[in-house]
């Protein structure tokens, strides 16, 4: 099977030709369904790697494919096609702050076109299943950490990406909630979305043992093991 992710020897400087590199010399694969923790201490470089995977940044030297594309050569105008097919759980959340949590996860599904009859019965099952029903018509800014950590979650799964990255995803939600997130991620891998979960939720990854990459000061210093 293709691998979705392919990075060889990819080093990752914020400041081209200067300053430090946060990331050096990263090299695994994760093939089509795969799941993976990422785990490292703060500071490791977990972001971002999982900004390379999401395109917000190119390597500054090796070789980065993501979906079969290879991304140094890739077209700026070949980016937002392939963005589509990446769904991310950002660590801060990100969310349109005048828009109301359905809007919020109506977005991906708007943006690719799908009936305004079928997003109003996806995106009221989504929210349903996460447990904001009663908060559909609310804004990010009336919703606490918890509420619009799920609103991101459920933003970043509805349009069944091919590639989910998820940034610290549970950082604001009680065992419970965490739990039922992690069904939701074990479901859409079972039906083929790649999952890369970056995390501290030690709990969490001893009862969901899958496949871990482990970063320490920028490389990679395990990838396999359980949890
Ligand atoms: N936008 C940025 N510009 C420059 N350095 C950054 C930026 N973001 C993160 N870093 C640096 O990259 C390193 C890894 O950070 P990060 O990827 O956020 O780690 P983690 O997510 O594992 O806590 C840190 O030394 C951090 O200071
Ligand atoms: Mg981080």
């Amino acid at each position: 099977m293709a691998d979705v992710i392919r990075c060889e020897a990819v080093g990752l400087q914020y400041v081209r030709g200067d300053g430090p590199e946060v990331l050096h010399d990263l090299s695994f694969g994760v093939p089509e369904g795969g799941f993976r923790w990422l785990l490292g201490p703060s500071g490791a470089g977990k972001t971002s790697l999982l900004r390379l995977l999401y395109l917000a940044v190119r390597p500054s030297r090796g070789r980065l494919e993501i979906l079969g594309t290879e991304i140094a050569g890739v077209k700026r105008r070949a980016l937002p096609g392939l963005r589509r097919r990446i769904g991310v759980v950002f660590q801060d959340f990100r969310l349109l702050a005048h828009l109301s949590a359905f809007d919020n996860v109506a977005l991906p599904l708007r943006i690719a076109g799908r009936p305004e009859g079928q997003i109003r019965a996806d995106v009221t099952e989504m929210l349903r299943w996460v447990g904001l029903s009663a908060k559909t018509a609310s804004r990010p800014p009336e919703l606490s950490g918890g509420e619009q950590q799920r609103v991101a979650i459920a933003r970043a799964v509805i349009a069944r990406p091919d590639l989910l990255v998820a940034d610290e995803p549970t950082g604001n939600l009680d065992e419970a909630q965490a739990e039922r997130l992690m069904q939701l991620l074990q479901e859409m891998n079972r039906l083929g979305t790649t999952v890369l979960v970056a995390t501290h939720n030690e709990g969490l990854v001893r009862r969901h043992p899958a496949r871990t990459l482990r970063l320490s000061h920028g490389r990679l210093i395990a990838d396999g093991g359980v949890g």
